[in-house]
């Protein structure tokens, strides 16, 4: 079954995105009409999400390309558009590899008139966008085998539709065991400080309607030491060559409670989003963001204003902390190192 709304599409020479700073409350549209737009929307997190931010960039480029391509120094020019677009937001590898996938392209063809190197990049990023669908796809039927006929799934952050170009990674394995009629039943964490898991997977379970509950991130714990949680299932945003993963902030910790009571505990990411250039995920850049998202809730001010603040987007759980990384190709599992190495010179797992 497919969602009835389109996280990201391009029409009429712009990009249109479901704004996610507003919604549940509001259903509205944010549209790029330029790259910078597009920067804008990614960095303030109009769209959010590994696969979701790395096809909005993609459309980014073609954007920037559509502007530049009759200027002089073009190739320098995209080459600096390139570069500002991959800087809005810095974890989530998903971002580096679509422009990467966008600069291969404008590198085959940049000898050819604009109107082919306009249509091969619209190609690309139309291309990235619809594969991502078809990934995320694969990746549920593959997740699906993980999850037991009466599971009860405990899920943070938000992986559905609304983090990919459609569809969803972890939220997807989950859709997916709904509607093979297994009977499921998913806490959602919150997801402090910007509350994906409650603004935006409450949302999207209740648009799928399957049998759910929020709770504040704080409650994970007793659910799991209680017996209560039968596996957790989450994202990534970045995961190194020895299976750590950058996610969610809160990740790290309920890979520690599931580990110390023997629950399973999935990641569910593209290949995409797998960095084979990085050893280990100390070497993950983790982005911090502003103090105003911890010290107001919406508009209320719930914390005093000069208080100092700490507010790292992403953290990292090691590889011991985790039972598998479900992709597109399979599921990986330990031992890691060697079975990411064998991902990677294409292997089957
Ligand atoms: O800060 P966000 O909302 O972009 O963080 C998103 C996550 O951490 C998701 O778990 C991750 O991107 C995987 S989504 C398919």
């Amino acid at each position: 079954m497919d969602e009835s709304f389109i996280t990201l599409e391009f029409k009429d020479g712009a990009l249109h995105l479901i704004d996610q700073r507003v919604l549940p409350a509001s259903y509205t549209y944010f549209i790029c009409k330029t790259y910078e737009d597009v920067e804008f929307a990614i960095r303030d997190m109009v769209v959010r999400g590994a696969p979701a931010i790395g096809a909005t960039a993609a459309y980014g480029v073609y954007m920037a390309a559509s502007r530049l391509a009759t200027k002089r120094g073009f190739r320098t020019e995209l080459r600096k558009a390139c570069d500002f677009l991959a800087k809005s937001r810095p974890t989530a590898v998903n971002l580096e590899w679509a422009i990467g996938r966008m600069w291969e392209t404008f590198l085959k063809v940049e000898k050819e008139p604009t109107e082919k190197i306009l249509f091969a990049l619209k190609t690309e990023a139309d291309a990235i966008r619809s594969e991502d669908i078809a990934t995320n796809k694969a990746m549920s039927r593959i997740g699906n085998q993980v999850v037991p006929h009466k599971a009860t799934i405990l899920t943070h952050c938000n992986t559905g539709a609304l983090a990919t170009a459609g569809w969803g990674t972890a939220l997807g394995v989950i859709k997916e065991a709904f509607y093979d009629n297994k009977d499921i039943f998913v806490y959602a964490d919150e997801t402090r400080p910007r509350f994906q898991g409650a603004r935006l997977t409450a949302w999207e379970l209740m648009e799928a309607k399957i049998p759910s509950a929020l709770i504040p991130d704080s409650a994970a714990a007793t659910l799991i030491r209680d017996g209560k949680i039968d596996l957790v299932i989450l994202g990534g945003d970045r995961v190194a060559a020895n299976g750590d993963v950058a996610n969610k902030l809160g990740t790290f910790a309920l890979s520690v409670i599931c580990k110390e009571y023997g629950v399973p505990f999935y990641s569910v990411v593209p290949i995409s989003t797998i960095d084979f250039n990085l050893s280990d995920g100390s070497l993950i850049p983790i982005e911090e963001r502003d103090k105003s998202e911890v010290i107001f809730v919406g508009e209320t001010q719930v914390a005093p204003l000069d208080m100092a603040v700490f507010n790292p987007a992403f953290d990292v759980t090691p590889h011991q902390n985790i039972t598998g990384i479900i992709t597109e190709r399979g599921i990986i599992r330990p031992p890691y190192k060697e079975n990411i190495e064998r991902l990677k010179k294409g292997e089957s797992l």
